[in-house]
């Protein structure tokens, strides 16, 4: 690479207070039963072990998104307005959101992963073969709160589009990591993200739809143990962040679905009894004992267009595969 190539402009947003983060970790693992929240299952390793995941046959909402917006690329370039400044919620890889340029022709690029060093080489190489496209990467947690510090707002502004509409991009069925309570809360400052650019802004969302747990479950828990291994990292980071001293082999994965909540449900289950210890305390967990990591809610398409209805958007269109398995929704401002 030669060094006048263009590199995409990267900001760092305010790193969490670490004393804060590390208070609601320890408070997570002491409850019955006990909860690690799963931003921690991104680091750059986990962010290549969720890669690796999404080739597994079993697991199959990647690729039916895929297959939906190849298949109505030129519709969702419809409904998507011109000259638009594309953002992109979890980029991760950024491949999902490169395989939309072409389409939907967006001005600038903002991608936004709290997995900071993972962002920052896949949009390096990325710009390398976009080069005319104005890429800013922003390493930031929105899980909480979803708002374009000041300096992304200077840079649109410097890349000319500040007044350029804004679509919002949030593949994966991400949003069904979240109850359904903090959905909407997300889609709603989603809503206010739009709003604050041009006319013609909107969300393109993807979403796993409700099915039969004979085919939910193995994506969630596939033969290779890929996702095991995706879920028991979660326990590499938790050792960093609070210097705890879990074994990963002490843990099972354990993939649930849970009907009456319309999720399936990632834990990690103790092995045997152990004691697992922090500086300046510890914590007994039982032989079959539960760490609860993460949600992933299915929804049926009529309840999350209410959803987005709720949030703040206009009557949105949706998208879907040949089995109805997965949808992928335009919800204009
Ligand atoms: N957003 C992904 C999903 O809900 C995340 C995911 C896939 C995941 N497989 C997982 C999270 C296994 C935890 C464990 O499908």
């Amino acid at each position: 690479m030669s060094s006048d190539a263009p590199q995409p402009h990267f900001l760092q947003s305010h790193r969490e207070d670490l004393h804060a983060a590390r208070a609601e970790l320890l408070a997570g693992l002491q409850q019955s039963p006990a909860r690690v929240e799963p931003k921690f299952l991104y680091d750059a390793l986990g962010s290549r072990l969720f890669d690796a995941i999404t080739e597994l046959a079993e697991y199959y909402p990647t690729r039916t998104e895929t297959s939906i917006l190849a298949q109505h690329g030129a519709d969702i370039a419809r409904a998507v307005a011109p000259d638009s400044v594309l953002i992109d919620l979890g980029a991760g890889s950024c491949a999902k959101a490169a395989r939309l340029f072409g389409p939907i022709q967006p001005v600038a690029y903002v991608a936004i992963d709290i997995s900071v060093d993972y962002l920052r080489d896949s949009l390096g190489a990325l710009q390398q073969r976009h080069l005319g496209l104005p890429m800013l990467g922003l390493g930031l947690d929105f899980s909480t709160q979803l708002a374009l510090p000041d300096a992304a707002q200077a840079w649109m502004a410097m890349a000319g589009a500040a007044q350029a509409p804004r679509t919002v991009f949030y593949p994966g069925s991400s949003i069904g990591n979240f109850v359904p309570a903090e959905a909407l809360a997300l889609l709603r400052q989603a809503h206010a993200l739009c709003a604050a650019g041009g006319t013609g802004g909107g969300l393109l969302i993807g979403v796993d739809r409700m099915k039969s747990a004979a085919v939910l479950e193995p994506a969630y828990d596939d033969a290779l143990g890929v996702t095991a291994a995706f879920n028991r990292n979660l326990l590499l980071n938790v050792n960093r962040a609070l210097n705890t001293n879990f074994a990963p082999a002490a843990w099972d994965h354990v993939a649930l679905f849970n009907a009456a909540e319309s999720r399936i449900e990632m834990h990690l289950q103790a092995c045997f009894e152990q004691t697992v210890g922090w500086p300046g305390g510890e914590r007994l967990f039982a032989a079959g004992e539960r760490i609860h990591t993460e949600n992933s809610y299915k929804w049926m398409p009529e309840a999350f267009e209410a959803l987005l209805g709720e949030a703040g958007f206009g009557p949105a269109q949706h998208w879907t595969d040949a089995q109805d398995w997965f949808s992928v929704f335009w919800a204009p401002l």
